[in-house]
């Protein structure tokens, strides 16, 4: 079954200083099957995040439609699941206070609540932290809280919008792996933002490549290598190369067809393959 879709999806926004009108998106779609992970991949600014807005009901389209679970999508709510980059854990509230915050409102009783609280803690490597508070985790713990928040509640997609791009490399890596894990286990519906090749290729099941903005769908790649993943067999997997150099060049065109063309420069295309 397919539990997002989004259909020429088109975003215009208005400059608020110059009054100018900025196409961000072109015409997007693609759709993303349940239990399937599929990040999407472009240059900074083309568009990625208000994609993402777009799927949490943040941002309205100015054209094309979003639907989750069959339902169009008109605002934020509870069958989306937000990863953020770490702000948006509650500080007063301890780490199983946070994991269960979603189940209290939805009225899921104390004991399951903290009996599911638990397990889910225990999936992202927090078991133990329980009653601590987030401002004495590490950024690392912190972002697998996140995780394990919005895991909590069972959401029909789980949105991530770079979720680890804040970290330094040793611990994004380890923290790369632990959602493989985690999502060869759970096996849940997860839209992933990144501008990083190889984190986009070692994660996900297929990879949308987007063009410069407007963005378009320059092709969208599927990922043949087989799970468990882990990043010490993926960098000498010839199939794992073979895609991050593919939508490497992918990029590479699209920069030089943007600067032929006299647009923005190609900005900062994360050639973001740091591994070795
Ligand atoms: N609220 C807004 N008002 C006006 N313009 C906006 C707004 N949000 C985004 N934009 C513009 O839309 C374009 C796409 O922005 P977006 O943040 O979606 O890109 P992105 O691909 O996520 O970039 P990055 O890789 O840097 O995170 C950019 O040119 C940006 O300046
Ligand atoms: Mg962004």
């Amino acid at each position: 079954m397919t539990a997002l879709v989004i259909e020429n999806l088109e975003k215009v926004y208005t400059d608020t200083y110059t009054g100018d009108e900025v196409v961000a998106i072109g015409d997007v779609s693609f759709g993303v099957e349940q239990g399937e992970f599929v990040s999407v991949l472009g240059p900074s600014g083309c568009g990625k995040t208000t994609v993402l807005n777009t799927v949490a009901g943040f941002v309205r389209p100015t054209s094309g439609t979003v639907s989750v679970d069959g339902r169009e999508v008109g605002a934020p709510g509870p069958d989306r699941g937000v990863v953020f980059q770490g702000h948006a854990l509650f500080p007063w509230k301890t780490v199983l206070g946070n994991v269960v915050f979603g189940l209290r409102m939805k009225g899921v009783k104390r004991r399951e609540r903290e009996e599911r609280g638990r397990e889910y803690l225990e999936l992202v490597g927090l078991a133990g932290f329980e009653n601590r508070y987030p401002h004495e985790l590490s950024g690392g713990m912190r972002q697998r809280l996140g995780v394990a928040r919005v895991l909590a509640n069972e959401p029909a997609v789980m949105l991530m919008d770079e979720p680890f791009a804040s970290i330094d490399a040793q611990t994004r890596r380890r923290l790369q792996e632990d959602l493989t894990r985690i999502f060869e286990e759970r096996r849940p519906t997860v839209f992933f933002v990144t501008h990083d090749i190889d984190e986009a290729v070692f994660l996900s099941d297929r990879v949308v490549v987007l063009s410069q903005r407007p963005s378009t769908v320059q092709e969208i790649v599927t990922v043949d290598l087989p799970r468990p993943r882990s990043w010490r067999t993926a960098v000498d997997d010839p199939g794992f190369r073979e895609t991050v150099a593919r939508i490497n060049g992918l990029l590479a065109v699209d920069a030089d067809r943007g600067q032929e063309s006299g647009d923005r420069g190609p900005g900062d295309d994360g050639g973001g393959t740091d591994a070795g």
